[in-house]
């Protein structure tokens, strides 16, 4: 007689898979971003990623439309500034793309959870994260502009401020500025760890962003590491943060889980450009079946530890997600 554990018995059919099934999917756990820009009557597909579009204005109700009937709680706006300059100016200003868009979905749909992204990449001339000087990217002086950048997102309504711009302090200095300006209830949901990623080039052709010199290398942390993420997402935790993100996903699953496990705040999993790009060119080529293997890369962000997932994916998922159940 042969002895071993039958584990196929809770396999046998869809019923009994579907109560054993320990991680689920909904289109709660989605963060959608929108690339707005000025201009009217545009909605222009962006070449490197399919069905994904820039908006301008009066083109975006629709699209909100479409992201609450479908169930998704938040949206992450993008702009594209159609002037920049070397400090970033149009990131702050008060009637700048973002803080107009951010107006606009507030005022349609008051129950929609507005995310700003705080960084200086689509407003500064050369292209980086933060302010230039002497050919390097000087930290508590991109501060500065930061922490204007997120109190003007905060003035047009922005429910949450999410920065990704990777310099040393970001959510010490937000947080101070966003309180100084009577905004204690806005949450900060901090790009804690953020790579270096090649994964990233779509979105730089998205909003013009590809650095004019250089790499952002000195920011950005290196692929190879994970127990400095670690310390990145230690320091963001002390200095107030209340939601973290790893950013990107798919080649950081581990990250996710050790981040999950090792802090009590809730954390997000940023499903870059790039990851959306490759399944869309594969699945265009029909080389595999879209739909089951984006509901399963986003499956694995949520057994890896992700709370949400911020993904070009929302749309298509959650119309999948319905069919299923
Ligand atoms: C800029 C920013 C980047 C992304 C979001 N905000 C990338 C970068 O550092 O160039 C990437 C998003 C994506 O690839 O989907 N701070
Ligand atoms: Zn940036």
């Amino acid at each position: 007689m042969l002895s071993f554990n039958r584990h196929r018995r809770l396999r046998q059919n869809g019923t009994i898979r579907r109560m054993m099934r320990e991680n689920h999917l909904s289109p709660a756990d989605f963060i959608y971003p929108l690339f707005v820009l000025e201009g009217e009557g545009i909605i222009k597909e962006i070449p490197s990623m399919p069905k994904v579009f820039h908006y301008s204005l009066d083109q975006l109700g629709a699209e909100l439309d479409e992201v609450v009937e479908l169930g998704i709680p938040s949206i992450i706006l993008f702009g594209v500034p159609n002037d920049k300059d070397a400090c970033g100016s149009e990131a702050y200003a008060e009637n700048g793309i973002v803080q107009q868009a951010i107006r606009f979905a507030k005022e349609r749909y008051p129950d929609l959870y507005v995310m700003a992204d705080t960084c200086l990449c689509q407003y500064t001339d050369h292209g980086h994260c933060g302010i230039v000087e002497n050919g390097h990217i000087h930290n508590d002086h991109s501060l500065e502009v930061l922490v204007k950048t997120a109190v003007s997102q905060a003035k047009a309504g922005a429910d949450m401020i999410a920065p990704s711009n990777m310099m040393d302090g970001f959510v010490t200095a937000i947080r101070q500025g966003l309180d100084e300006a009577g905004f204690e209830d806005v949450p900060i949901l901090s790009y804690a760890v953020k790579y270096a990623s090649a994964f990233y080039g779509p979105f730089r052709e998205a909003v013009d962003s590809t650095p004019q010199f250089g790499d952002r290398r000195t920011y950005q942390m290196d692929p190879a590491n994970s127990r400095e993420a670690l310390r990145e997402a230690a320091s963001d935790v002390a200095e107030g943060a209340d939601v973290l993100m790893v950013k990107p996903g798919l080649a950081y699953m581990d990250i996710i889980r050790q981040l999950h496990d090792r802090f009590d705040l809730p954390v997000t999993a940023y499903n870059v450009s790039g990851e959306y790009s490759m399944v869309k060119a594969a699945a265009e080529q029909g080389w595999i079946n879209e739909r089951r293997v984006v509901l399963e890369l986003l499956t694995g962000m949520k057994r890896a530890g992700a709370e949400l997932i911020l993904t070009y994916h929302a749309k298509d998922a959650s119309r999948w997600l319905k069919e299923e159940n």
